[in-house]
């Protein structure tokens, strides 16, 4: 569930973020403020993301290209026509057309031969005769901003959200979160509630939806470590630790004013992070 649904939207706030780099099952933390200086210009070829992950981030306000609407498929093309702000429309018409151009490129196919096909729960992915390799992807988006996760061969969740502090964060957590994470949350100084309770958020939710399970896996039923600026990890899933351990997680330093994190079930030697043009 979007948290746009909670409030209006502000203006964006800075703070410290966390990049945190998984190599093997050790988690290695780096804090940086200027997070934006990151991220790498698109690389003129792209490999095959064995043991890594890449991460595209992609600027929604920045106009979609001409030829976007071509590529995207007929019922891409009726959901884009659904939005009622022109606005909506171009970013979706973004997000999906820069999707498909990133896909072709690892799969070395032409961007509107892209076939998704979707999970029950509408976890869109790629079909398997167009995937022999198994690359798998999950896409976020929240404000102006889209983050796209690519990797091989590993269940994949990414959730972006812009940090606001118009939203009730305590009665939100009493809603959404675990009871451990929300005594872990009221234990941390006030300073950090409003970006401990987004970390949690976009933690918790990259995990739901690296499962695919959205909705259908209770919330309250894992719990995530609530630190913004300490190492992210699943803490329990139905009180079995160890099965939290079988998820690695990583926050991303996307921009000012927004939390991200990505979660995949396998462990990973490292994040690429680039910027679709
Ligand atoms: C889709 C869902 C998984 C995430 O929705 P969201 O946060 O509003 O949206 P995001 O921008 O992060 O992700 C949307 C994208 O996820 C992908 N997606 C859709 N269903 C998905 C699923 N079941 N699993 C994974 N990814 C999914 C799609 O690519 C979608 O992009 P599109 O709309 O352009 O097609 C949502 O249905 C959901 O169930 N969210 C969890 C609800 C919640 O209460 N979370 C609280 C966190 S504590």
């Amino acid at each position: 569930m979007a948290i746009q649904q909670f409030g209006r939207a502000r203006a964006t706030c800075g703070y410290n973020v966390v990049v945190a780099i998984l190599v093997g099952p050790t988690i290695m933390t780096s804090s940086y403020s200027r997070n934006q200086d990151l991220w790498s210009h698109s690389p003129s070829q792209v490999d095959f993301p064995t043991g890594q992950v890449d991460l595209w981030k992609v600027g929604l306000d920045q106009p979609a290209a001409a030829e976007s609407d071509d590529i995207l498929s007929p019922d891409e093309r009726l959901r884009a026509g659904l939005f009622h702000f022109e606005k909506d429309r171009s970013q979706f018409v973004r997000c999906r057309s820069s999707l498909r151009n990133l896909l072709a490129r690892y799969l070395g196919v032409q961007a509107d031969e892209i076939l998704f096909e979707y999970t029950a729960n509408g976890k869109p992915q790629l079909v398997a005769k167009q995937n022999p390799r198994g690359l798998q992807f999950n896409v976020s988006h929240s404000a102006s901003v889209a983050l796209i996760a690519i990797g091989g061969n590993k269940r994949i969740g990414v959730d972006i959200e812009r940090i606001r502090d118009d939203v009730d964060t305590t009665a939100l957590a009493k809603r959404f979160f675990s009871q451990r994470e929300r005594v872990a949350l009221e234990a941390l100084p006030k300073g950090l509630h409003l970006p401990a309770f987004f970390a949690c958020w976009t933690r918790k939710e990259s995990f739901l939806k690296a499962t695919g399970d959205g909705l259908s896996f209770a919330l309250s039923d894992f719990s995530v470590t609530t630190h913004p600026d300490l190492h992210p990890a699943i803490e329990e899933i139905r009180g079995d630790a160890e099965a939290g351990r079988q998820w690695f997680l990583a926050d991303l330093s996307v921009a000012d004013g927004y939390s991200a994190s990505v979660c995949v079930d396998t462990p990973f030697s490292g994040l690429r992070t680039y910027l679709q043009d």
